[in-house]
């Protein structure tokens, strides 16, 4: 597989260029660039993660806080470990079942690493995914990229090239295309860099498939640990957002007065707000995560002020959706 071509209107290709040389002038050897790029979870904005001078462009193009890590995406585990100091066993056995995909792992940095990339943390975040793209990327790059999800800080993340450009628009240098991506949320993160795995942030990997690969049990997430981008609030559309029983939603809309609801429900059809301002998704918390953000993108642009989502059930499968969903609907 290819790379796809460049869509932004900043970087479009030359003519009969190979568009993965165009990348890699973009991103290395001082080019110091920006290349939003296609992972399995949600798109990243990507930056070479040993240039100081592209790391501070890359938060300042996300309005991100300094001191708010990033992750480096490696092509395969023998590169991640050269970013890291110590590597515990049940990291390289976490690495070697779910590597490439969707799991970030946090473990004691390598000297090398830079600052603006652990935001003066002793530890690193990182990544090997699994999506073609990236991984062409990653390989043709020889090098690790940082990359945040290519959202402004604080919104929804995107999960295809238009809802890059909708947040990010020109302020970065190129968008590969690649589609819509398959997880739809965050990598699960795990920090290893204590006695036991501990959950920064649930994923598509859950709680019990770590346990079960790690061969121990996890460590509680005692809050001095906790990825210092998980904010309560986070990951939210502009409209305001609450999570409400079935029963509560059919109540607010019958006694609505004039405001501007749209609503998230699951699968069995209630009184339709109108059919343009509600979306009914399946109760299936794989499918519902794929296209959650792209659901709360469309009801945003539906203009309404409060968007109704039915609270999913409460079961390990929907920790990822229900972790998301709550820092949303935090004020
Ligand atoms: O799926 C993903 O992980 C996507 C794709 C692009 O790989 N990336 C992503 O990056 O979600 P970002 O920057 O939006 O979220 C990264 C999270 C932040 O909450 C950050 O605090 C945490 O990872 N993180 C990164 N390095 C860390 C470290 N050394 N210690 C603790 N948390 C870390
Ligand atoms: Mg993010």
């Amino acid at each position: 597989m290819s790379l796809i071509e460049v869509t932004s209107d900043v970087a479009a290709a030359p003519q009969g260029a190979p568009a993965a040389f165009q990348y890699l002038d973009c991103l290395g050897d001082g080019g110091g660039g920006l290349v939003a790029f296609p992972t399995e979870t949600v798109y990243g904005l990507g930056a070479d993660a040993g240039n100081a001078e592209a790391l501070a462009r890359l938060y300042k193009v996300k309005g991100r806080p300094a001191a708010h890590p990033v992750i480096v995406h490696v092509a395969s585990a023998e590169e991640a470990w050269l970013w890291a100091d110590a590597v515990p066993e049940f990291a390289h056995k976490l690495a070697e079942r779910f590597w490439p995909g969707p799991l970030t792992l946090v473990l004691k940095r390598a000297a090398k690493v830079l600052d603006t990339v652990t935001g003066g943390a002793d530890t690193v975040g990182l990544r090997v995914p699994g999506h073609p793209v990236a991984q062409e990327l990653l390989q043709a790059f020889g090098a690790g990229i940082a990359a945040p999800s290519a959202n402004r800080f604080g919104r929804l993340s995107p999960t295809s090239a238009d809802h890059v450009r909708a947040d990010l628009g020109m302020g970065i240098d190129a968008v590969i295309e690649s589609g819509t991506c398959d997880v739809g949320l965050e990598s699960t993160i795990v920090d290893c860099s204590g006695e036991a795995p501990v959950i920064l942030r649930p994923g598509r990997i859950t709680a019990a498939d770590i346990e079960a690969v790690a061969g121990m049990p996890l460590a509680e997430d005692d809050s001095t640990v906790r990825a210092p981008g998980t904010l309560p609030a986070h990951y939210a559309p502009r409209a305001k957002l609450k999570m409400m029983r079935r029963t509560e939603i059919i109540e607010a809309v019958a006694t609505n007065k004039g405001k501007r609801l749209a609503a998230l429900l699951l699968e069995i059809p209630v009184p339709r707000l109108s059919s343009s301002n509600t979306l009914v998704v399946p109760a299936v918390a794989v499918t519902y995560a794929r296209s959650l953000y792209a659901n709360l993108r469309v009801l945003d642009a539906t203009g309404a002020d409060t968007i109704l989502v039915e609270t999913p059930p409460d079961s390990p499968s929907w920790a990822a959706v229900l972790d998301r969903l709550g820092r949303a609907a935090h004020t």
